[in-house]
């Protein structure tokens, strides 16, 4: 079973329950199926806490990573696994071992700036960071939950979203094609999923560029 655990991000930022969550791992566990979460997008702090898959306090059998490995700033990506795993590709016998690379495995830079991204977790208040960013989504999308052109907000840590109502909904909605532009005229980067804006801050924005997010998106919908 493979999920995007509390949170389908390309799919409009859907949100779904940590009960859910733990649910999924339990009938995976009964069931001898193994449990796979694509932590692409939540890893690394953008739900607010570490991984996704902490908020259920459960352990997957493999998880994929990227994105926030190195802060974002370059392709890097892991996929780790439980030991009993690892041990049924690992045979010392090289005529049994599962030999698999990739045109990429290892990149120099790209394990360097995961490192230098690591050690700013461990050496700089990034969580910190992370609750400012959560506080100033609190504060401020409520005032689009009544707001006549949205249909729903939510938000999940550092990630918010304002879904509009729309004749044609869903990710191809050409409400994307009106706000692309509309934003990046403005010097923001706002990438809408179809009917649905979506902001997930780097950690270092300033509450200044971050209001100035939602004081576009205020624009933007009137
Ligand atoms: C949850 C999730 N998984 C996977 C990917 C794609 O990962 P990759 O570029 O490593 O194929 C994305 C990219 O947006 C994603 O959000």
């Amino acid at each position: 079973m493979i999920v995007e655990p509390l949170i389908q991000g390309a799919a409009g930022m859907r949100i779904y329950p940590v009960e859910r969550l733990k649910r999924f791992r339990e009938l995976c566990a009964a069931n001898d199926v193994l449990f796979i979460v694509d932590e692409v997008f939540t890893g690394f702090g953008r739900t607010g806490r570490m991984f996704a898959c902490d908020h259920a306090a459960i352990v997957p059998d493999l998880i994929c990573l990227s994105k926030g490995l190195t802060g974002g700033f370059l392709p890097l990506a892991a996929t780790v696994c439980r030991d009993e795993i690892y041990q049924a590709f690992y045979n010392p016998d090289r005529m049994r071992a599962f030999f698999h690379g990739h045109s990429y495995s290892g990149n120099p830079l790209g394990c360097a700036a995961a490192v230098a991204n690591l050690k700013i977790f461990e050496t700089e208040p990034v969580f910190e960071r992370i609750a400012g960013i959560e506080r100033i989504h609190r504060e401020r999308l409520p005032e689009f939950r009544n707001h006549a052109a949205v249909s729903d907000v939510r938000m999940l840590g550092t990630i918010a979203a304002i879904e509009l109502h729309a004749q044609d909904p869903g990710y191809l909605s050409c409400v994307r094609s009106r706000l692309y532009p509309y934003f990046l005229n403005r010097g923001i980067l706002l990438r809408p999923l179809g009917n649905v804006i979506y902001t997930v801050p780097p950690y270092v924005i300033s509450a200044d560029d971050l209001h100035y997010v939602y004081d576009t998106i205020g624009t933007a919908l009137l």
